[in-house]
């Protein structure tokens, strides 16, 4: 496969191309769920951080996703309040429930930390791949707006980059190369998991 917004990422499936679509039309319900999912994203960083103490060298990078996650919450709810919608309260999120459900199932993948970090890890870079494709379709077309799909090409690369920094975390608790094969079970369990999800407008 070679589209250009799996580009980079460990992702074995894009998007169905009826999601832009829906998404644009309920572009305002989009843009609160990807606030939420910021905010879940920074609250994910402190919880590795809890539940792993005795692994110290994830504070200076968690530190620094949470504060970045924050900054995309703010500018995300910022965007909410100048097209005068309210935040309201976190949606569900059954793909990252799901996904979570699936790859630290007891005994199928590497094994604490290193399986929440590939959760993570598939998070960010499923991310990277809407964003990727907002950005496109806000760039043209009836319902352009340059200024949006800018702002979703650069969430896009930072979140390309969580992506890698989740996986080089990995790389430091496991061998490489049982987080590689992983990984590329992963991308399978991840494809089938979104392909059995219905298209809505949502981020994940
Ligand atoms: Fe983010
Ligand atoms: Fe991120």
């Amino acid at each position: 496969m070679n589209s250009a917004v799996l580009e980079g990422l460990p992702l074995t499936c894009e998007t169905s191309e009826e999601w832009a679509p829906l998404a644009l039309a309920n572009l305002d319900q989009v843009l609160r769920d990807h606030a939420w999912c910021e905010y879940k994203a920074a609250s994910a960083g402190l919880g590795l951080m809890a539940r792993f103490p005795e692994h110290e060298f994830l504070h200076r990078p968690m530190v620094a996703l949470v504060q970045e996650e924050m900054l995309h919450f703010r500018q995300v709810t910022d965007l909410l309040k100048e097209r005068g919608v309210s935040l309201g309260p976190p949606p569900v999120d059954p793909y990252v429930k799901k996904l979570r459900g699936l790859l630290c199932a007891k005994g199928s993948g590497i094994g604490g930390l290193g399986d929440h970090l590939i959760v993570n890890a598939f998070v960010e870079a499923r991310s990277c791949e809407r964003f990727r494709v907002l950005a496109r379709a806000l760039e043209s077309g009836p319902e352009a707006d340059p200024d949006l799909s800018n702002f979703y090409q650069r969430l896009a690369d930072a979140e390309g980059r969580h992506w890698e920094s989740f996986r080089d975390l990995a790389m430091q608790v496991c061998d490489p190369a049982v987080v590689t094969r992983r990984i590329s079970e992963a991308a399978d369990i991840e494809a089938d998991l979104l392909r059995s999800l219905p298209v809505e407008a949502r981020m994940h």
